[in-house]
């Protein structure tokens, strides 16, 4: 890939805005919080770990102009809580945000800009570290020449680093090889379409772009080895929340006997939940299903339902692949696999 998908150099913080992809591939700068929330609500950033990454940089970015560290501590809360409202269903988001509000709470007189910011790179680097063993570990799970299905955008785009669900399946492709991919087109916001079909095409990985009905059909026919997904969040019996159209995409893969693997790093896990059903669902504009990009398709005044995310029950799970391993169903118990 030609652009960093996110970058933060001497206090600046640049993102590739991933709203104009594939035609256009810029960096825009987010020079303040109003274009950092902006950023993450309208999609020109998101995935579940680049969005924990993108607000902690957002933190930098909000406080490093204050002239002194009473004035950033007393400033926080208000960021954090900006921040924390952006998006409510990734909690990477809020375990970036606790890692920095951590950091508030012990700023020192000297040096608490490079502290604030020392945290924020941290996270980020962390990120691609885990992304790398969630490639490494993933493999497991393939051989040579498999056929598989994916939905939404878990690439590079998705993290920061090489990717969740995406990073395995790329890597996979560079070491095993014939690899061939199946993509979700991904509605109502085409992530799969736009995002997932450019970076393996980057990647060089065989593909094939399908719109989301079709993806039982092509099981049915057969061959297919297994279906890939990453989470936005999950809970700690494995139920995970996910792009809206995983959860039949799973049962599909169940009916069909084709096993179904979740791809996340730890910061994805949200051990505050016993299962699925506390996990809020964002819902999003009416306007992204009945007049996406101003194309009106439905008539004006169609009441909409715009769940960004569905929620995959555990049991449809056959892995979760994480940067500690991977985690095999049918039954998780990821409070005991990470504690410690
Ligand atoms: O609404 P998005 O594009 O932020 O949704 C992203 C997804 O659902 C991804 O599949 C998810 O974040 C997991 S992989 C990084």
């Amino acid at each position: 890939m030609a652009l960093p998908v996110i970058t933060y150099t001497a206090g600046r913080l640049k993102v590739l805005d991933q709203t104009r992809l594939p035609g256009t591939a810029e960096m825009v700068e987010l020079g303040d919080l109003d274009s950092v929330v902006h950023a993450i609500k309208t999609l020109m950033v998101r995935g579940a770990p680049l969005i924990g990454v993108t607000a902690a940089y957002g933190v930098c970015v909000a406080l490093l102009p204050l002239t002194e560290s009473a004035q950033a501590r007393e400033r926080a809360p208000r960021v954090l809580a900006r921040l924390g409202a952006s998006r409510p269903t990734a909690v990477n988001l809020f375990w970036a945000l606790e890692r920095m509000e951590r950091v508030v709470a012990s700023l020192p007189e000297r040096g608490w800009r490079e502290a604030l910011e020392e945290e924020a790179v941290a996270i980020h680097r962390e990120t691609k570290a885990q992304d790398a063993a969630l490639a490494a570990h993933g493999m497991e799970l393939l051989t040579q020449g498999a056929r598989v299905i994916t939905h939404c955008n878990t690439g590079p785009l998705a993290t920061g680093g090489q990717g969740t669900a995406l990073g395995v399946l790329i890597e996979a492709n560079r070491t095993l090889g014939g690899l061939h991919v199946y993509v979700d087109e991904t509605r109502p916001r085409w992530q799969g379409a736009q995002l997932t079909t450019w970076e393996l095409a980057n990647h060089q990985v065989p593909h094939t772009l399908m719109v989301d009905a079709a993806a039982a059909t092509l099981m049915r026919q057969g061959n297919i080895h297994s279906v890939w997904v990453g989470a936005d969040r999950i809970a700690a019996n494995g139920d995970t929340a996910n792009k809206i159209g995983t959860y039949a995409l799973a049962l599909a893969a169940r009916h069909h006997g084709v096993p179904f693997h979740v791809v996340a790093p730890t910061s994805t896990v949200d051990l505050e939940l016993d299962d699925g059903a506390g996990i809020p669902i964002e819902e999003r504009d009416a306007e992204e299903v009945a007049a996406p990009r101003g194309l009106a398709l439905a008539p004006q005044g169609t009441v909409v339902w715009n769940p960004a995310f569905d929620v995959t029950p555990a049991d449809l799970i056959d892995a979760i692949v994480t940067e500690l391993g991977v985690f095999r169903g049918p039954r998780f118990d990821l409070r005991s696999a990470l504690a410690g």
